[in-house]
C-alpha cells in the first residue's frame, strides 16, 4: 500500500526501515533517499511507524526470551 504518493513510499518500506533501526519519520524518508514534500502523509507514516516498532519490539522480545530461557534438565533413564 502506498503511504506517501509524493515519494512512492509504501508500508513495506516503513516496516523495512524499522527493522533497520528507524525510530522517526525522518529516518523512514531518509532510508528511501527522500524527504516529506507536501506533508499529507506524515500522520499516516507516524501511525505505521508506531505499529511497525511495536510489532518489531514484540518480535525481538519473544526471540530474546527464547535465547535467554534457562535450559530444562533432561531426565536420564537407566
Ligand atoms: S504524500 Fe508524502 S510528502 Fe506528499
Amino acid at each position: 500500500m502506498v503511504v506517501c504518493s509524493c515519494n512512492r513510499l509504501t508500508h513495506t518500506d516503513i516496516e523495512n526501515a524499522v527493522a533497520d533501526g528507524a525510530t522517526r519519520p525522518k529516518d523512514i524518508y531518509a532510508k528511501r533517499g527522500c524527504k516529506a514534500q507536501c506533508g499529507n502523509c506524515v500522520q499516516g507514516v507516524v501511525c505505521l511507524l508506531r505499529e511497525a516498532r511495536k510489532k518489531h519490539l514484540q518480535t525481538a522480545g519473544i526471540l530474546a526470551q527464547q535465547v535467554t530461557a534457562a535450559p530444562q534438565p533432561v531426565a536420564l533413564t537407566a
